[in-house]
């Protein structure tokens, strides 16, 4: 049996006359941006985030861009950020001209250490933008604490975390405003790309609308210089059918991760993805880390088993950040984990067999 690391097909096919019926609704409604399909989809996300407003942008990098450009952040402001994430977190601090300031994950998670994070509050410091990497939240009251403490910005990327709770509280309302990303292979996934910005904050709200949309809140008239950052009225429309099944497809991706944490308890030389009695992920993926990670992806090839490295290279090691002058040692606990990581295959299209099998293929290379 093949497992692929995740079958989107299949995924979307389990829906597919509900998806094609929302696809002709909008094609014979003559209306493709920001209309009713984006203002239903808005309402039914903010409800579904505890949230008093979402706003449909393009992706989830605009999403937290455009929360950076609404709290005013700019050149010569700082932006705490994980050392050990997508780079996309990076990117929109430095798209809208801040620094990125890294700060390592705990040893012993993937998410920033909130003990790290004062260390780096300067007086330049506008903002932590905390990762719920890999479907799990980051410990947000120790950040929440600083935040307030220093006056801070507390801003999630939730882009992988749709529905995580962290004490009991879902993700999309634990600071600020939140960025999520709806591409194709996250846990609410659109057929194309997709954001939206969650917030309980009226004028913040208010400002994210207007920059997404030229800067206008009538049309043909520009208060500020803005962006075309709109999510269209068909990817709306598509995850509107797509969102009532969330909770039941993460049940589905939590019951795989248990098979997983179960089957590979003590196996050698493997480490296992934490979870902290406050967290429950959705795990968007499945992380486990082995020294020989590589010969590990290929042995489990070999068998028909996808997997993906999330991720490769951390941020400060990429050429587009050369520039700020990082060199390899700077951030031992991102490098280790991005030379170990290795994600599993995970989806909620995925069967229990299916897991036994990925997991009895592992535990045999950690054998041999
Ligand atoms: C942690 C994180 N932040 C931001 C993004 C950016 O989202 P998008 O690809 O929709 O721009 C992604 C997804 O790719 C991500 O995984």
């Amino acid at each position: 049996m093949s497992v692929p690391f995740l079958d989107l097909k299949a995924i979307n096919l389990s829906q597919g006359d509900e998806l094609e019926a929302a696809f002709k609704r909008v094609l014979q409604s003559g209306w493709y941006i920001l209309g009713g399909e984006t203002a239903a989809f808005e309402a039914a996300f903010a409800a579904y985030c505890r949230s008093r407003h979402a706003i449909g942008v393009a992706n989830g990098l605009d999403a937290i861009f455009l929360i950076l450009k609404a709290c005013g952040i700019g050149p010569g402001d700082e932006v705490i950020v994980p050392s050990n994430t997508f780079i996309a977190t990076w990117l929109a601090v430095s798209d809208c001209g801040a620094t990125p300031v890294p700060v390592e994950p705990s040893a012993d998670g993937f998410n920033i250490d909130p003990a790290r994070v004062a260390a780096a509050i300067t007086p330049r410091t506008r903002a932590i933008l905390p990762v719920h990497l890999y479907g799990q939240t980051a410990d947000m009251d120790p950040l929440q604490a600083l935040a307030t403490q220093h006056g801070l910005k507390l801003i999630e990327d939730a882009a992988q975390a749709h529905g995580a709770l962290y004490r009991g509280r879902v993700a999309g309302q634990l600071g600020d405003a939140a960025a999520f990303s709806f591409y194709p292979g996250k846990n609410l996934g659109a057929l194309g790309d997709g954001g939206a910005v969650t917030t309980s904050d009226d004028a913040l709200a208010e400002r994210i609308r207007t920059l997404r949309n030229y800067g206008s809140r009538v049309k043909y008239y520009n208060e500020v210089q803005g962006y075309n950052s709109r999510l269209d009225e068909l990817q709306a429309a598509l995850l509107s059918v797509k969102l009532p099944g969330l909770d039941a497809d993460n049940a589905r991706r939590r019951a795989i991760a248990a098979i997983y944490q179960r089957e590979l308890a003590g196996v050698d030389g493997l480490a296992l993805p934490r979870v902290p009695e406050w967290a429950e992920p959705v795990w968007h993926v499945y992380v486990v880390r082995h020294a020989r990670r590589d010969a590990l992806a290929k042995a489990l090839a070999e068998q028909g088993i996808g997997t993906i490295v999330h991720y490769p290279v951390p941020p400060h090691l990429q050429p587009a950040y050369a520039h700020l002058g990082y060199r390899r040692g700077d951030f031992p606990l991102a490098e280790a984990i991005h030379d170990e990581v290795l994600s599993l295959p995970m989806g909620p299209t995925m069967t229990a067999e299916q897991a036994l099998e990925v997991a009895a293929a592992v535990r045999g290379f950690c054998a041999a």
